[in-house]
């Protein structure tokens, strides 16, 4: 009888550790590829932003037509270089974890609810065949509902015009505020102005723009049944094209406004 319940308890010890061994193992191998499948999955949203992607060719490929550089969002400075980070491999968002590479935002500044923004970010650059900007891809983030909304907003060459917008992570709920998914409502953003007489205006208003109205290039269709999403989305615009964020580089880029 002893036998047996000992033998029954090996017999379960040797299944939890086969099963946690093999878990752990499959854990531990799939986590490069986890983290490459991520990154790809960020750059397919830059490229897609950007209006460049071409499902044939390989994420990695298209991706080097554009030019990655570093942004001192203290100085609005652009930089080649920063520290020893290789620029490919820099993550801003852990950067917001380390306090020597991070601030705390203010609350009262804080309308994004980002919490901590870092010192340095990362930005795209798209150029023309003559080597001009053509658009710069830039990296937004703020609260939603539910969660914090990650994504990419695309603006040309004027600097003010937007030309294209992608969440690559939220947890809005589906068919409420993940309609920041939907195609038709990012395609409505192409064509919108950002700043009117230097200041951030472009905001997602509750209910349709209103074409002949002489402001609607400055809005954005709200999300039936997410005012808090779409309130949210206008924030994180307020908060990254503010002097915290975006305001210094594209002035100093000579935004028509
Ligand atoms: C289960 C559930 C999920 C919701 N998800 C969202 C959401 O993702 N985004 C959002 O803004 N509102 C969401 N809402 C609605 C908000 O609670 C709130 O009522 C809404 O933002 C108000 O928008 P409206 O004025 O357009 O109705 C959700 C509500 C429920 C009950």
């Amino acid at each position: 009888m002893n036998e047996s319940i000992l033998k029954t308890i090996g017999v379960a010890f040797t299944v939890c550790l086969v099963c946690s061994l093999v878990v752990s193992t499959s854990a531990v191998s799939l986590r490069d590829l986890q983290k490459e499948n991520k990154l790809n999955d960020r750059r397919l949203k830059v490229l897609q932003v950007a209006d460049i992607y071409d499902p044939n060719e390989s994420i990695a490929q298209q991706f080097t037509k554009l030019e990655s550089k570093f942004i001192d969002f203290n100085s609005g400075m652009l930089l080649s270089e920063y520290k020893n980070y290789n620029i490919d491999e820099y993550d801003q968002l852990s950067a917001t974890k380390n306090p020597q590479l991070s601030i705390k935002v203010d609350a009262s500044d804080d309308i994004a609810i980002i919490k901590n923004r870092e010192n340095i970010g990362k930005i795209y650059i798209l150029r023309n065949e003559i080597g001009e900007i053509d658009k710069l891809i830039l990296p937004i983030r703020g609260y939603g509902l539910w969660g914090t909304l990650y994504g990419y907003i695309a603006i040309k060459d004027d600097f003010n015009t937007v030309s294209g917008i992608e969440f690559y992570e939220h947890k809005e709920t589906p068919g409420l505020g993940a309609e920041v998914d939907n195609p038709k409502w990012k395609a409505s953003w192409k064509g919108k102005k950002i700043y009117k007489d230097n200041e951030v205006v472009l905001s997602v208003i509750k209910g349709k723009v209103d074409e002949s109205d002489l402001q609607s290039s400055y809005k954005v269709d709200g999300l039936s049944g997410a005012t808090i999403t779409s309130r949210g989305v206008t924030n994180m615009v307020s908060y990254w094209f503010g002097e915290s964020g975006y305001s210094q580089l594209l002035r100093e880029l000579n935004y028509e406004s």
